[in-house]
């Protein structure tokens, strides 16, 4: 079996939802207590053995590519001040040489053409594909946790929790088939469904293991919901000829494509941080009572 080293990060979106905050700078570049979204998203990918972190991108999303360079003048300073806690901290997060590849998805038709835009960059391989509107927090990480699991079963795996039955179409929904591991073996897959036609409730999450096969379903493929090349339908078509399996994922999950997933997850990280719990305890004790 091949080993899961390749991540994409589609991050060619528009930000539309978190408009005005995003008209000037890329969704993913906000931040979540002091680090942008993005750098949860990778340090996700990297905790689970990602050695290539491969970014889709598009217009005004060039604060994504300084983020992950190296600051030269930056450095220095920080040295220069004795600033050497963050200088390891920032060293750390920083990808080596060659290990980060940037494409652009020149015309926004979807999250399956975005990913199709990688396929040159991924050349054949398995790869890890995570959706950087969601962030996760858990002992284990969510990409970690599938991995575990795609080392037993192989084929395609993807992460699933479950939803309000009234919210399946928002989500790419999965059919649930027989228990297998941390999991189950997917029976179908649609894309944001009415719940009379969800087959479950249980929801793609946003993280993905693919077999490379999924390239050239990829590039056939025709608009499904919203207008849009789907990545869920071109899914669809590859469990046709390979297994897909679910793992249920265990941790939270919060979408900062919007503004409520985004101030949860502030929330959620900063009472994570020793120096930070107590005063906020206080602080929202406060409020609440207040309210
Ligand atoms: C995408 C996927 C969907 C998945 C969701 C998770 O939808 O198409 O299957 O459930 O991400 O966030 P989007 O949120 O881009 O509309």
């Amino acid at each position: 079996m091949q080993k899961i080293r390749k991540a994409v990060f589609p991050v060619a979106g528009l930000g539309t939802r978190f408009l005005p905050a995003t008209k000037a700078l890329p969704k993913e570049m906000l931040t979540v207590v002091d680090k942008p979204i993005i750098q949860y998203v990778v340090e996700e990918a990297r905790e689970a053995g990602i050695e290539h972190l491969i970014f889709v991108t598009g217009r005004n999303k060039t604060a994504i590519e300084d983020h992950f360079d190296v600051q030269v003048e930056l450095y220095e300073t920080l040295t220069q001040r004795g600033k050497t806690d963050i200088l390891e901290r920032l060293q750390a997060m920083q990808p080596q040489p060659g290990q980060i590849s940037y494409t652009r998805q020149q015309v926004p038709l979807g999250l399956g053409h975005a990913v199709w835009c990688a396929r040159e960059l991924v050349s054949g391989e398995p790869f890890a594909l995570l959706l950087p509107d969601m962030i996760m927090q858990s002992e284990t990480g969510c990409m970690k946790q599938m991995v575990e699991l795609y080392e037993q079963t192989g084929g395609n795996v993807l992460a699933v929790e479950e939803c309000d039955p009234s919210q399946t179409h928002k989500y790419g929904i999965v059919g649930r088939g027989k228990d297998t591991h941390s999991g189950f073996e997917i029976t179908e897959m649609v894309e944001k469904p009415k719940p009379e036609d969800a087959p479950s409730n249980f929801y793609i999450n946003g993280r993905y293991i693919l077999q490379p096969q999924i390239f050239s379903l990829l590039e056939s493929q025709e608009q499904g919901a919203g207008g849009e090349i789907q990545i869920t339908d071109a899914m669809l078509r590859l469990h046709a000829e390979q297994p897909f399996y679910a793992h249920i994922y265990r941790g939270r999950t919060f979408d900062c494509g919007a503004p409520e997933g985004f101030v949860e997850a502030n929330l959620a990280f900063a009472m994570e941080r020793d120096e930070m719990r107590p005063y906020l305890t206080r602080f929202l004790k406060g409020v609440l009572k207040d309210g």
